[in-house]
Order: C-alpha cells, then structure tokens, then sequence
C-alpha cells in the first residue's frame, strides 16, 4: 500500500504543520502534492518554497469552502487523497473572532466532503477503494482534564469548551457521519500540542522565543499551572503519513508527544536554553521577564493523549525528545529572525501578542 504514487491533495500546505508535512512527502517519498491554500495570515510561502522546483508539487491558491474551486482541483488532479489540515487553528482568536472558525473549520470541512463524495460517485469501485479521505484534529474536541492521572483515549466523549474546538468537533463529526451516510473511505487523527519551525508567532512557545528575544515580558496566563503535551512537528507530519496509508477506514488515532509539562515549565525552559544560546548579561536570566496575567476566557486546565492505539496499530511513536526538539526549535528561531520580524512588521499587528509594534 505504501509503494504506489499517490497524488494527494493537501490543505493548509502553507501552515505550520501541512508544510512539514509537504516538504516530507517531496524530500522523502514519490508521492505527488497538490497544496490547496488560501493564504490567510498564519501561511508561509517560503515553508514550502524548498518544494517548488518539484514537478511532484503544485500549488492551488483558494478557500477550501468553495466548492466550485474545489471541484475544479478535483476535475483538474484527478486525486488518491485528501489531508485536510487548512484551518482556522488559534484558541485566542476563536475567542474574539468565532465566525472564520466556523467557516473554515465547518464549513470548510464539510465542502472537502462532499466534493470528495460527489467525486467518488464518478470512479471506478478500485479507484474508490485507492482513496482516502484524512481528516487532521486535535486533542482539544475531548475538552480538559483536571485529574493528573487521566489522558483522552479515541473513546473519550467530545465535550469542547472555546469555539476552536467546538468547531473541530463539529468537523471531526461530519467526517464520521460522511463514513457512516455514504462510505466514503476516512481516517481521522486527534494531535496534541505541535512546536518546531515555521509555527506562526501566535502560539505559546514560539510567542515566548520572540518576546525573549525582544526582551519585552513572557506572559503566562492564569497561574501556568496549566499543562499541555507537546509533540515536535516532524513527529506529527510522520502520524499522519502513516496513519493516512495505513490506518483503517472510519478510525481514528490519538497523536501524542508523552511530553506533559506546566506552561511556566515550558516558558522556565524557553529561557534556560536562551540562557545559554543568547545570554542577556550582566548575570540576568531571561525568567526575569516572566509575568503572570489574567487567564484565558474557559482556558483548558490539562491535555494527555494515549496513543497506544497508533503505536501498536500502525508503529508509530514520536523520535524526538521534548529537550532535543524545544533546543532546535529556538535555534531556528534565532536564526531566522527576519521571517518572524517581517510578520511582526507587515503581516500582523504584534500589540494582539503584547509586543511592542516596532520591530
Ligand atoms: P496554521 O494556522 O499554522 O495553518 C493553517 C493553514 O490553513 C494556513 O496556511 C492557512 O492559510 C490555511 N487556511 C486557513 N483557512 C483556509 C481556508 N478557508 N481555505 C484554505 N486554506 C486555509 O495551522 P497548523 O498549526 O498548521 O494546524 C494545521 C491543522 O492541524 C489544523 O487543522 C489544526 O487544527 C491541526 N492541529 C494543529 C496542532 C498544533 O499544535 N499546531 C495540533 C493538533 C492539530
Ligand atoms: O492541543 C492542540 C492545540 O494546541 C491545537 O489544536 C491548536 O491549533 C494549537 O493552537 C494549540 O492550542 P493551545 O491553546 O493549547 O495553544 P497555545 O500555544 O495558544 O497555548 C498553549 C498554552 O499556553 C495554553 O494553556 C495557553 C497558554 N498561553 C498561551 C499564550 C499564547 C500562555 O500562557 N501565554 C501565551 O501568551
């Protein structure tokens, strides 16, 4: 199953986690991308700049709710495939701004579907059985752990608590029920927490490396007792790799770094490693600029993910440690000071991340 070219459609390729993804399956494997994006502000074309000399990638530039626009890729690729990570993917911004969650995220969704259904209806039966439709989620649609001992397992009812994830349940439902309705042929991954290059300047622990490297305050919501479990980007793009030519169809599979730590831990690490990579003289260490603020409206206490069921299943663990993946991720940081200076100057307005707006 693994051996024969597929030609895969991507979405969100210009994201975080779809361009690792991409430059995976070009570096990697024979298979041929289709990179469906419509650039919203957290894309970066250059993630996937390395891909475009490839004559296996191809990039299409639309929203994935349009349906006539994504029946025309369908039409024009004739695809094996779909992984769809192309989301509306901030906590904080689905606070203040639900409605572009629910347009991409549902409805976004729901067009890949159905276009996916009405596609299949017009191929053989061998080309229906070739194809696979993978739905890319997270950890948050099982809502918030309080007990420490507890993690989600794919049984864990949903119960999501901010519009991000209320709108990744309602996808990830849609997906079970165009499996269910209409067979058509789906796998779903649940992800937890995601760090590495290229992750947008929004996000806990590449938000924390700039405001260090700015020297302006760390902000930690609420007490920071609150914990995540963090997975290094490749690791996820290789989950999904396997999970969409392995897993079973109607399945889903839990994705988890076993890397559980308080915020302030990660931020006390942050600025350890920063200590030394970029001291601040004077004997100053970075954990001076930590400051405690106001928490996040219905802020998850805790996530923990049991991946016993992708490990045994389909042999997937992750391979980089917490320490070795955080230490590379704040050298790339680091050294790629201009990408996340010229979001912070023309792309996005760096006071929504409590940074000051020269850059
Ligand atoms: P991201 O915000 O970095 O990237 C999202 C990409 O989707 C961007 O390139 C954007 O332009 C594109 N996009 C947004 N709306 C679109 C639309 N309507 N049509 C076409 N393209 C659109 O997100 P990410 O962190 O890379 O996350 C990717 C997926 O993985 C999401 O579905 C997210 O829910 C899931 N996930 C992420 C994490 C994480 O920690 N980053 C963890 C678990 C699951
Ligand atoms: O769990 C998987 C999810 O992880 C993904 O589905 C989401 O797409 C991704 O954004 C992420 O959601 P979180 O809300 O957990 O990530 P974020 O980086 O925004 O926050 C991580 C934790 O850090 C959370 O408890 C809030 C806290 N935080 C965040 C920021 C930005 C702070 O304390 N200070 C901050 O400045």
């Amino acid at each position: 199953m693994t051996e024969r070219v597929r030609t895969i459609v991507v979405t969100g390729g210009c994201g975080f986690v779809g361009s690792a993804l991409i430059r995976k399956l070009i570096r990697r494997t024979g298979h041929i991308v289709i990179n469906v994006d419509s650039l919203t502000y957290a894309a970066s074309a250059e993630a996937v700049e390395e891909c475009s000399g490839s004559p296996r990638y191809h990039f299409v530039k639309t929203d994935i709710a349009n349906e006539s626009r994504i029946r025309d890729v369908f039409r024009s690729f004739n695809p094996d495939g779909v992984i769809n990570l192309a989301a509306e993917s901030h906590v904080d911004r689905s606070i203040d701004e639900p409605a572009g969650f629910m347009h991409t995220n549902v409805m976004g969704t729901y067009v890949l579907l159905d276009v996916a259904r009405w596609y299949l209806s017009l191929r053989s039966k061998d080309q229906k059985a070739r194809f696979r439709f993978h739905h890319v989620s997270t950890d948050e649609v099982y809502g918030s752990l309080s007990n420490d001992h507890e993690t989600f397992s794919e049984e864990t009812a949903y119960r999501p608590r901010s519009p991000y994830a209320a709108s990744k349940a309602a996808a990830d439902h849609l997906v079970q029920a165009w499996y269910e309705t209409y067979d058509l042929p789906v796998v779903l991954t649940n992800c937890s927490n995601n760090y590495g290059p290229w992750q947008f300047p929004e996000k806990l622990i590449p938000l924390t490396i700039i405001r260090a490297l700015k020297e302006e305050p760390l902000l930690i919501y609420g007490s920071g007792r609150h914990t995540r479990d963090w997975l290094f980007v490749d690791d996820h793009a290789d989950a999904i790799l396997v999970a969409f030519l392995q897993g079973r169809n109607g399945e889903k599979y839990n994705v988890g770094g076993g890397a559980q730590f308080r915020n302030v831990e990660v931020v006390e690490r942050v600025c350890s490693a920063l200590d030394e990579i970029r001291p601040l003289g004077n004997q100053r260490s970075y954990r001076s600029l930590i400051r405690f603020v106001p928490d996040r409206p219905g802020h998850d206490y805790r996530y923990a993910m049991n991946c016993r069921k992708i490990t045994e299943e389909l042999g997937w663990r992750p391979t980089n440690s917490f320490e070795a993946g955080l230490r590379t991720t704040i050298e790339w940081y680091v050294q790629n000071e201009a990408w996340w200076r010229s979001i912070l100057q023309f792309k996005y307005d760096g006071r929504r991340l409590g940074l000051t707006v020269s850059a």
